[in-house]
C-alpha cells in the first residue's frame, strides 16, 4: 500500500487524475470503475479538462461501484444519474460502456449476479477509484461485510444514511435503506485501486485503513492484501496515522523505475 499525503484536497484530485490519465495512456480500452459521493468530484472535473490536452476515454469501460434500491430512473441521486452528471458528461466515454448494478431490477439478487458477470465479460476492472465513508465502509460495504463477498444487497448503516443525507435535502429518511454493492472480493479482484480521501471527518477511517488491523469491522482495511493500492490523501484525513513521516520519506524518494501501471498497446 502507498499512501501519499498531500497539503490540499486539490493536490489529492491532481495527483488522483494523474493516475487515472496514466492508466488510460498505457492502456486506452481501460476498464475504469469509477466511485460516487463528494471526494471524486474534483478528479472527474480535471479528467474533464484535460481532454483539452489529448486524453480520451473514447475506448474505456466504466463501471458504477453500487445503487441505492428503489430510487426512479430520474432520482437525481440515483448513482447512474449521478456518475453522468459528474463525469460522463464532462468526457467523451461511449454513454453505452457505461455500467452500474440494477437498483430497480424486479430480482435483485440476479441484478447482482448480472453485474458481477458483466465487469468479468469487460475483462475485468483495470484501475478502481475509491472514496472512504466515515465508517470505514468503501462501496457500500459497511461494517460487519463479509471481506470474501461479491455484489449483493447491503442494509446501510445509519450513519451512512445521515452522511448522505446532505444529498436527499437533509432528509434522512429520504436515504434508501438499502443499497446494491460490489462486494470487497469484487473491489479487490481490480488491478490496481486508487482511494482518496479529504477532511478530518475521515482521519479515523484513514487510520484504520492504513494501520489498523484487517477487519470486517472496518471494511477497508482490506485493502492493505491488495498488490496496487495506492491512497492518496489530504494533511487533515492523514492527522491520526503514526507513520506519516515515513510515507512521506518513501514518497518523497520514489524511484523513477516504480511506476505503477505498465504501458499495454492496444
Ligand atoms: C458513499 C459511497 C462511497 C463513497 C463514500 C464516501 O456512500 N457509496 O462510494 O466513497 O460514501 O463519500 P464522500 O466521498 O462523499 O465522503
Amino acid at each position: 500500500m502507498e499512501v501519499i499525503i498531500l497539503p490540499t484536497s486539490d493536490a489529492v484530485a491532481t495527483l488522483a487524475a494523474d493516475l487515472v490519465e496514466a492508466q488510460v495512456h498505457a492502456k486506452p480500452h481501460a476498464v475504469l470503475g469509477v466511485a460516487t459521493g463528494s471526494s471524486p468530484v474534483a478528479v472527474y472535473d480535471q479528467l474533464g479538462r484535460r481532454l483539452d490536452t489529448g486524453l480520451s476515454f473514447a475506448r474505456t469501460q466504466i463501471f458504477t461501484l453500487d445503487e441505492y434500491v428503489g430510487l426512479n430512473p430520474e432520482h437525481p441521486e440515483r448513482y447512474l444519474n449521478v456518475i453522468q452528471r459528474d463525469l460522463v458528461a464532462k468526457i467523451d466515454v461511449d454513454p453505452d460502456a457505461v455500467h452500474g448494478p440494477d437498483g430497480l431490477a424486479v430480482d435483485l439478487r440476479q441484478a447482482c449476479a448480472d453485474y458481477e458477470g458483466r465487469i468479468t465479460g469487460a475483462g475485468g476492472i483495470d484501475l478502481q477509484i475509491l472514496g472512504i465513508g466515515t465508517d470505514g465502509h468503501v462501496a457500500f460495504n459497511e461494517p460487519g461485510s463479509s471481506l470474501g463477498s461479491r455484489t449483493r444487497v447491503k442494509t446501510l448503516t445509519q450513519q451512512t444514511r445521515h452522511d448522505n443525507a446532505r444529498y436527499f435535502g437533509g432528509d434522512v429518511g429520504a436515504v434508501p435503506l438499502h443499497c446494491l454493492t460490489q462486494g470487497m472480493a469484487t473491489i479487490m479482484d481490480a488491478r490496481s485501486i486508487v482511494l482518496i480521501g479529504s477532511g478530518a471527518t475521515k482521519a479515523t477511517a484513514v487510520e484504520q485503513l492504513v494501520e489498523g488491523p484487517i477487519s470486517a469491522r472496518w471494511p477497508a482495511t482490506l485493502l492493505q492484501l491488495h498488490p496496487a493500492v495506492t491512497v492518496v490523501i489530504d494533511a487533515p484525513a492523514a492527522s491520526r496515522l503514526q507513520l506519516t513521516s515515513y510515507y512521506q520519506h518513501t514518497y518523497d524518494n520514489k524511484p523513477n523505475w516504480q511506476q505503477p501501471l505498465a504501458r499495454v498497446d492496444s
